[in-house]
């Protein structure tokens, strides 16, 4: 199989670096495309090194540009490049704009689109980023989800729940597979001025775009009591430039400004902070990964299971709110250790096996392909209905033909829906459709 890996970004690229690594050690050919919208080698080029990874196939070269720039060049790229080598399956991850133009151009083309951490909603569309999620989740055929929550909230689109597979995110598989390697190999230690120093990354387009966010969250940093350290995002270089903050917050002396850092020197750094404050999707993650509290510089996240699970609390980007949280945990050891403590809940670090393997399984079942319609199946509509008999899903759907099971309460709540799920007690929302003669 000719697996087509479409990406662009930074976090791209270290969370598929796991499934492009189970590729690499399969039957299975690896397509590597690059969109070319982080090219400063430390975004781009040092996660090829740090990770140990083949260089991409194509470059797409977009550069920085606006959003509809960069997607539309990339869509009309990629239906050349996805014909000429005959991808089978084309894989994206996350929800940055690679996201949106590649399961967009592979599903024009009728190329099965696999969606590596699928389902997540922020449910804020001030984000970029909740769009291309949406969108892209809309033109894939297979969904690998991080947990049971984002696997709900595809359920709650409509998405066929035979198409969604739990895999745990690779992010922990990133995490398993490097902080040994970080902690032998990276110096970054030797550089860093502070014993002990909270990590700090901001780059989020609400936060860095949007002057008075930004201004506050500075104000807060400098008024801290603690040191951090902050590999500055080229994004927020630019927004710190232009808004006349760069200079108040480098001469900070309980500030340290570095470089954005390759993937070993910032796992070191990560797994040595007293905490971690951000706006990052992944640094959230990685967090909980490494047992070190989180403060997240949002209102919202689409990573509630780490706020669930206790190790992650939202600070918006109010000043005092901002010290008030860090404050609170740096302070009380209780608190403290019960972040420290709190379970992560994306998996094991096996995702990208599990990945692969159900890649393998849809083509060799002929489940995931894009086939001529043969028959007609006319829908019918939508009906609720409460289960008093012994039966699981997989048996309701065999009996039911042509009814799909769309969502399950069970005492309200809605429940991930697998084949062996009992339905006894629940009630059940079921889309209904009649095959024509
Ligand atoms: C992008 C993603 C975001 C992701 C982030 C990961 C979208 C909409 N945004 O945001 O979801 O969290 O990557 O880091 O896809 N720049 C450089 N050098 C580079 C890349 C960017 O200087 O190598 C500067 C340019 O001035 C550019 C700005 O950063 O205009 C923003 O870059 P862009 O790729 O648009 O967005 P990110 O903030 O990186
Ligand atoms: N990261 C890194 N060096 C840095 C900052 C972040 O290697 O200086 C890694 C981090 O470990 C995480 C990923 O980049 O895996 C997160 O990317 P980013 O915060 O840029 O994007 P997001 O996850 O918010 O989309």
């Amino acid at each position: 199989m000719k697996i087509g890996i479409v990406l662009g970004t930074r976090p791209e690229i270290i969370k598929m670096s796991s499934i492009i690594d189970e590729i690499q050690h399969s039957e299975n050919e690896c397509i590597l495309i690059h969109t070319g919208q982080h090219y400063d080698i430390e975004m781009s080029k040092q996660f090829f090194i740090d990770l140990n990874l083949p260089l991409p196939n194509y470059n797409i070269g977009i550069g920085s540009n606006t959003a509809l720039q960069q997607i539309s060049k990339i869509i009309v790229e990629l239906e050349e490049i996805l014909i000429k080598e005959n991808i089978d399956i084309v894989l994206v991850q996350g929800d940055t704009n690679a996201v949106l133009a590649g399961a967009l151009a592979a599903n024009k083309l009728k190329i099965p689109v696999g969606h590596v951490e699928a389902g997540l909603r922020s449910f804020d569309k001030d984000m970029p980023e909740e769009t291309n999620r949406i969108l892209a989740d809309n033109c894939s055929n297979l969904f690998f989800v991080p947990t049971d929550e984002t696997a709900i909230n595809l359920q709650n689109e409509g998405i066929n729940h035979k198409m969604i597979h739990v895999t745990g995110n690779t992010i922990v598989d990133a995490c398993q597979r490097n902080l040994d390697i970080a902690i032998e190999k990276s110096n970054v230690s030797s550089m860093i001025k502070y014993e002990k120093y909270i990590t700090l990354t901001l780059h989020r387009a609400e936060n860095v775009d949007n002057p008075e966010r930004l201004k506050n969250i500075v104000n807060s940093l400098l008024n801290l009591k603690h040191n951090i350290v902050f590999p500055l995002h080229p994004h927020t270089r630019k927004s710190l430039e232009n808004n006349n903050l760069y200079e108040k917050i480098s001469s900070a002396k309980h500030i340290q400004i570095t470089k954005p850092l390759g993937y070993l020197d910032f796992l070191y750094l990560l797994s040595h902070s007293q905490l971690i404050l951000t706006d990052s999707g992944g640094v959230q993650e990685e967090a909980i990964t490494l047992d070190i509290p989180c403060v997240t510089l949002r209102y919202n996240t689409e990573r509630p299971e780490t706020i669930s699970a206790g190790g992650n609390v939202l600070a918006g980007t109010n000043e005092e709110e901002i010290r008030g949280n860090i404050e609170k945990i740096l302070n009380d050891k209780e608190i403290y250790d019960s972040m420290v403590n709190a379970k992560n809940p994306y998996g094991d670090g096996t995702s990208s096996q599990k990945i692969l393997n159900i890649i393998e399984k849809s083509f060799e079942n002929n489940s995931v392909q894009i086939k001529e319609s043969n028959e007609i199946l006319d829908f019918k509509g939508y009906y609720i209905k409460e289960i008093a008999e012994d039966i699981n899903v997989k048996e309701f759907e065999n009996i039911n033909k042509y009814h799909f099971i769309e969502q399950i309460f069970n005492n309200n709540v809605p429940e991930l829906i697998e084949d062996e799920t009992g339905l006894k007690g629940k009630i059940i929302i079921v889309k209904e459709f009649e095959k024509q003669i």
